[in-house]
């Protein structure tokens, strides 16, 4: 089944420019969240769980951010009025990161893509995308915090599809790890030299 292109969307462009993270920093920070082998294979596994969930994940996620006045500002203009367009095309990218986050290959590709996200998420191109007249960052400070609810949220949807709670907790830990070192490469534009 082809699906029709996601705007703003470039992952597989090979124009992309590179990560200045490189594979071997990677692999470390990795290593730092104590991802394994076996948490790529459970992500693969809860790929496959979350292919026909990810809307109610995102109903979850949206409502979250959507009943938070202060977090709803970054989805909106300077004055206050949230966009709707700006949340709906960013949030079919949403979609898309979720199935990435469980599917693709943690490569240098991955890692461009990291780049972009971050930067996305900085004054030096949020609202570029979408051409949004937003606020023009998100403060590290709430990209940290997101990662308990965007792993907290996810227990209920692996676990919808009847696996074994070992199984369950396993692909829970392996999206918490792999939550947490996007996190961690997101926050290298925020602190530049310091990452
Ligand atoms: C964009 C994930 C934290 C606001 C995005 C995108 C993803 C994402 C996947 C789309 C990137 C793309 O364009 O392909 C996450 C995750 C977070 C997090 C996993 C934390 C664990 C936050 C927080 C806020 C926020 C705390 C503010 C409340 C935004 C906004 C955009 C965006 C406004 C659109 C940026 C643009 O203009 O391109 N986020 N995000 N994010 N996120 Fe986040």
């Amino acid at each position: 089944m082809t699906h029709a292109p996601i705007p703003g969307y470039h992952y597989d462009d090979p124009a992309r420019p590179a990560s200045p993270v490189s594979t071997g920093e990677l692999e470390q920070l990795a290593a730092a969240t104590l991802f394994t082998d076996a948490d790529a294979a459970a992500l693969k596994v809860a790929g496959e769980v979350l292919a026909d969930q990810v809307e109610q994940i995102l109903d979850v996620w949206y409502g979250f951010v959507g009943s938070h006045g202060h977090l709803l500002a970054y989805f909106s203009t300077p004055e206050g009025t949230p966009i709707g367009e700006y949340l709906g095309a960013v949030r079919r990218r949403f979609g898309q990161w979720i199935t990435d986050t469980c599917t693709r290959p943690y490569d240098a590709r991955w890692l461009a893509q990291q780049e972009e996200i971050a930067l996305r998420h900085t004054a030096e191109r949020k609202n570029a995308t979408d051409g949004a007249r937003s606020v023009p960052h998100v403060p590290l400070r709430y990209l940290i915090a997101f990662i308990h609810p965007i792993t907290a949220t996810m227990r209920p949807f692996l676990a919808a599809k009847g696996h074994p709670e070992a199984e369950v907790e396993a692909m829970h830990q392996a999206w918490f790890k792999a939550v947490t070192l996007q996190v961690a490469l997101w926050s290298r534009p925020y602190a530049n030299a310091a990452w």
